[in-house]
């Protein structure tokens, strides 16, 4: 039985103070629901993230980390170093970070591979482009990232997964995935994790669709059969659309 999983992702917003009002206001308008609730931060508001959701069921995440243990790799946060505040969770593979900072299958794979070491629970991003929807590549692309991405990992490291489906399409631009597309690449995404691992792993994976999810649409995608929950980006900026969103 997987349970409902709704993370928003901040990506480069809010300063250390603006993060503290957010949760202040964000923890009165909380109430507990059956949904799991992340938000995913900057590096450096995730410590008083975690301090100011202390005693709630609200989880800290981070958006991105490196996969070496430590070294010279100037600008780079480590696992441990995300572990020993207490994250629960970690984006990889989010297509802004394969556009923009060169993030390939391969760095995502040892990412995975290196978060699985210990507690925190990866949330895997993969997507298709416009063009490449258009020409009819969308299930070869993102079945071709999920196979290279988990590339060596463990069933029972699969377990803890969870995967966003983001069509690069539909991130920032207000226009939505439609709610059958969205269904139908979270169900290609279930079929090719039976595929690889079983029917058993692949039961317990966490499936969550990003891209434009508003508290005006987030009823429709939340109730579709084969989506589990949503990564949320601008909306998740405003303690009340995002609480409007979970509350689905
Ligand atoms: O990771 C969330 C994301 O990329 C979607 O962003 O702003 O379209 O909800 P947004």
């Amino acid at each position: 039985m997987r349970i409902p999983f709704i993370a928003g992702n901040w990506k480069m917003f809010k300063t250390k103070a603006e993060a503290i009002a957010f949760a202040e206001e964000f923890r009165e308008l909380y109430k507990d629901t059956d949904v799991q609730t992340a938000i995913c931060a900057p590096f450096t508001n995730l410590e008083a993230l975690k301090e100011a959701f202390a005693g709630t069921e609200i989880k800290v995440g981070a958006q991105n980390v490196h996969f070496a243990d430590e070294g010279a790799f100037t600008g780079e946060i480590s696992v441990s170093m995300l572990e020993e505040i207490g994250v629960d969770f970690c984006i990889v593979g989010h297509s802004e970070r394969r556009q923009y900072f060169g993030e390939t299958d391969e760095t995502v794979n040892k990412k995975l591979k290196k978060l699985f070491e210990g507690p925190i629970r990866p949330i895997l991003c993969v997507g298709e482009s416009l063009e490449e929807r258009d020409a009819d590549k969308a299930f070869d692309v993102v079945g071709g990232q999920i196979k290279a991405d988990l590339e060596g990992i463990d069933a029972a490291d699969v377990k803890k997964l969870v995967i966003a489906y983001e069509p690069i399409w539909a991130i920032g631009t207000g226009r939505t995935a439609t709610p059958d597309q969205a269904e139908e690449m979270c169900a290609f995404i279930r079929k090719t994790l039976i595929e690889l691992y079983g029917e058993e792993v692949s039961d317990e994976v966490i499936i969550q669709y990003g891209g434009s999810v508003k508290p005006a649409n987030a009823t429709e995608i939340m109730n579709m059969d084969e989506i589990d929950g949503a990564l949320v980006g601008g909306a998740s900026l405003k303690p009340k659309d995002f609480m409007e969103i979970i509350d689905f």
